[in-house]
């Protein structure tokens, strides 16, 4: 019989390194790592051989920038996906396309098992084991930091030493991060205390919009239903339309977020982001979405937007409440599509122009000059009949002497 083949999400980083040759050992098992590239700063080079080294027997760095912009990025913006009012969910939409390529990997390895290196009170465990469970149900889930015998860092930084395993010991970042191309979380710390404002080494991608420059740059952003499709008139690549944003915005200290948030397990979360390119690209599309959209669509999609962060934050993207929604939301983009021009200045993004040949605004209507062409005295009958239930409630109640 072939050994069992237990397929490893990997990072390189100290948990998921310690969790290759534990898995190995533990349950005498060929280990292959699985590597998704979202478009981190951090360095992915030379993964394969560091996971050789560490015991794997096959390994895979997949580079997934593409899709991940195109497939899952601009679902999320089409949508206004922003969990509770502000995160633009990037750790959140990376999970499902990782979890995605974890399960493709196992299921053509034939392993019948995925390892992840999630903790136990995260919201990553979530989205990883939702996604697995939907994508490959008879896959079996081990998630070794929730049971192993390691109770710090220290503890696991020994048994690498002990293994020989090839980690980077340094006195690195108090902080825990996590990035790709839509934006970076930044945890721990100081950080868990939120009376206490971030210091400036938690920012990553951002300058202290203080010691921005003095002067605002402009940036002009062509959508096509829905989705960016050129920047600046230069850029078209997907993944560099969002990428030269986030340098951009980044240099004018756009897009910080200090949040306090609900996780999935029910405890309260503070939490730093930096996202300077999905903050310009939602501002900007949101701005489209007023001109071209009819009243009761917008409003519509309000709630939409709203219930579409939360399935994406609670780790339900393959659910089909999310597909259906999806549904509604590429349903009301066909018509999204001009250009919006904003402004960067020391972390305020401000829109100086859109426009649209979709744009349902009409100068002659909402106009006060005399070439107003709003017939104002319609207004009159449609007041009549627009307050009459409440004109009526009111002249039932004076009657029965209740007030409203
Ligand atoms: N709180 C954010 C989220 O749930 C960020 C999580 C960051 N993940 C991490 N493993 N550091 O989406």
């Amino acid at each position: 019989m072939s050994r069992k083949k237990i397929v490893v999400a990997y990072s390189g980083g100290l948990d998921t390194s310690v969790m290759v040759k534990w898995l190995s050992e533990r349950y005498d098992a060929e280990i292959i790592t699985v590597t998704g590239n979202l478009g981190e700063t951090a360095e992915l080079e030379g993964l394969e051989e560091k996971a050789a080294k560490t015991g794997a027997a096959k390994s895979y760095v997949v580079d997934l920038k593409k899709e991940f912009i195109t497939e899952y990025v601009w679902s999320a913006l089409k949508a206004g996906a922003l969990y509770e009012g502000s995160y633009p969910l990037a750790t959140a939409i990376g999970r499902p396309l990782l979890a995605k390529l974890l399960a493709d990997i196992a299921l053509a390895e034939g392993a019948d098992t995925v390892a992840h290196g999630c903790t136990g009170k995260g919201n990553d465990q979530v989205r990883f084991e939702v996604g697995l469970q939907t994508l490959a149900p008879d896959l079996s889930i081990l998630a070794p930091l929730r049971t192993w015998e390691f109770k710090s860092r220290e503890e696991e930084i020994d048994y690498a030493i002990e293994h020989n395993i090839p980690v980077k010991v340094k006195k690195d970042s108090p902080y825990s991060i996590d990035e790709n191309l839509w934006g970076i979380a930044i945890e721990c710390g100081v950080l868990e205390d939120p009376t206490q404002a971030p210091p400036e080494d938690a920012y990553q991608l951002t300058i202290n919009p203080k010691d921005a420059p003095e002067t605002a740059e402009t940036v002009t952003i062509l959508f096509e239903k829905g989705v960016p499709v050129l920047l600046n008139n230069s850029v078209s690549d997907p993944v560099q339309i969002v990428s030269t944003l986030n340098k951009i915005a980044g240099k004018h200290g756009v897009g910080r977020l200090d949040n306090i948030e609900n996780r999935v397990v029910g405890i309260k979360s503070r939490e730093i982001y930096e996202a300077p390119g999905a903050t310009v690209l939602h501002k900007a599309h949101l701005e489209l979405e007023k001109l071209i959209l009819d009243k009761d669509s917008f409003r519509y999609k309000q709630q939409v937007s709203n219930t579409v962060a939360n399935l994406i934050y609670d780790g339900l993207w393959f659910s089909p409440l999310f597909k259906a929604l999806m549904a509604f939301v590429d349903s009301t983009q066909e018509n999204i599509s001009g250009e919006v021009v904003l402004s960067l200045h020391k972390g305020n993004v401000t829109v100086l122009s859109r426009d649209s040949k979709f744009s349902l605004y009409r100068k002659d209507l909402a106009t006060y000059t005399e070439d107003d062409t709003f017939d104002h005295k319609a207004a009159e009958g449609f007041l009549k009949i627009y307050g009459l239930p409440f004109k009526t409630q009111s002249q039932i109640f004076a009657k029965i002497e209740v007030t409203v």
